[in-house]
């Protein structure tokens, strides 16, 4: 099969597509072939070695896909070969065929086109987890989104004004914040321009927000938690800025504020069966129109590289997706 390999962690520009043998199922694994992937931020660290997560090489990257079961372990019951699935392998998405735990895998909701499903998956599944699990959002709840038109922050627009939220979405330049109006927010700031807390506190009436989503870290971490009201929740969702804060805890004492770590890869695994209802969830809310992922780019797999160097620079507006195979 024809796979993108990472043969030795490095630069982005080291990965090839090259022919490589095809994954083969264990009893508790779903062999699927991948017909879209999706690219997510946690792909480009991976390759470098900067992720949590260290697969032996030469591996292939991607956690995000959607195709057709092609293959089943014995212990697997809930999909059958044929079927039109979303699977979250871990890494493994970039290539034409995929193992992912039978945990991992699950129908592709009806009407959903597979680049849509590889869009939707892991940037969706972590929103709902972090507000709905994590973050007790709760109808009427206002919600600041950090890092807002990328994939993980236009999930969380829009799955926090599916739960009724008021949703204020911060980012980086004007092209960015009208495709988060488009796609739902309520507010705007931007952050590159304008004080994040200042302007936070005169969009709430000075009270502050109840939620603060956060996958991006730095400097922007410490703004946002200052800027919640009483009882305010910070979900700590990522550090795409690179740099891990460090916050005083005394801005958790005054206002009994709760700093909520989210961790959606090792949750869904602990909790498939609330992951499952999630993604149920996340399926009506589809069906109704309530969320449509923006797909800014459709690439073939040997343009992951510089879609990984775009990411990584803050060019990227919503989900990149690779078509992997069109048949
Ligand atoms: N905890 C979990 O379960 C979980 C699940 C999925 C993803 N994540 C994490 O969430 C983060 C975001 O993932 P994503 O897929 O949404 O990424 P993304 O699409 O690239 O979005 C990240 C956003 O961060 C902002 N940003 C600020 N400084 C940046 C910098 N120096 N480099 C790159 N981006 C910067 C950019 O917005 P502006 O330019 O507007 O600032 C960018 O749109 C990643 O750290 C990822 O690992 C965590």
């Amino acid at each position: 099969m024809k796979a993108l390999l990472c043969n030795a962690f490095g630069p982005i520009e080291d990965l090839t597509v090259a022919e490589t043998p095809a994954p083969v199922p264990d009893d508790d694994q779903v062999l699927v072939d991948v017909r879209c992937a999706s690219l997510n931020f946690p792909d480009a660290l991976m390759v470098q070695g900067r992720y949590q997560i260290k697969p032996p090489t030469p591996f292939s990257p991607g956690m995000d896909l959607a195709g057709v079961v092609h293959q089943i372990g014995k212990n697997v019951t809930h999909v059958s070969v044929g079927e039109r699935v979303i699977a979250f392998p871990g890494h493994g998405a970039f290539a034409e065929m995929c193992v992912a735990p039978k945990e991992k895998v699950i129908q592709l909701p009806e009407g959903m086109p597979f680049a849509t499903g590889a869009a939707f998956g892991l940037t969706y599944s972590t929103a709902i987890h972090a507000f709905a699990d994590c973050g007790r959002l709760l109808k009427d709840e206002s919600v600041l989104v950090l890092g807002a038109a990328g994939g993980v922050g236009l999930a969380a627009i829009e799955v926090a004004k599916a739960m009724g939220a008021r949703v204020i979405a911060a980012a980086s330049d004007p092209e960015k914040l009208a495709v988060c109006r488009s796609t739902g927010a309520d507010e705007t700031i931007d952050y590159s321009k304008e004080d994040l807390r200042k302007r936070t506190l005169a969009l709430t009436g000075g009270k502050g927000v109840n939620v603060v989503c956060d996958p991006v870290g730095g400097a922007y971490t410490q703004d946002a938690l200052r800027a919640t009201a009483w009882g305010g929740r910070l979900l700590v969702i990522g550090f795409a800025a690179g740099e891990i804060p460090k916050i005083p805890l005394n801005l958790a004492l005054l206002s009994e504020r709760a700093i909520i770590g989210v961790y959606w890869g090792s949750w869904s695994a602990l909790y498939p069966a609330k992951h499952q209802r999630n993604m149920a969830q996340l399926a009506q809310w589809f069906a109704e129109g309530k969320i449509k992922p923006l797909i800014s780019d459709m690439i073939s797999l040997s343009g992951v590289p510089e879609a990984m160097r775009r990411l990584m620079a803050r060019q990227v507006k919503g989900k990149v997706v690779i078509q992997v195979q069109d048949h």
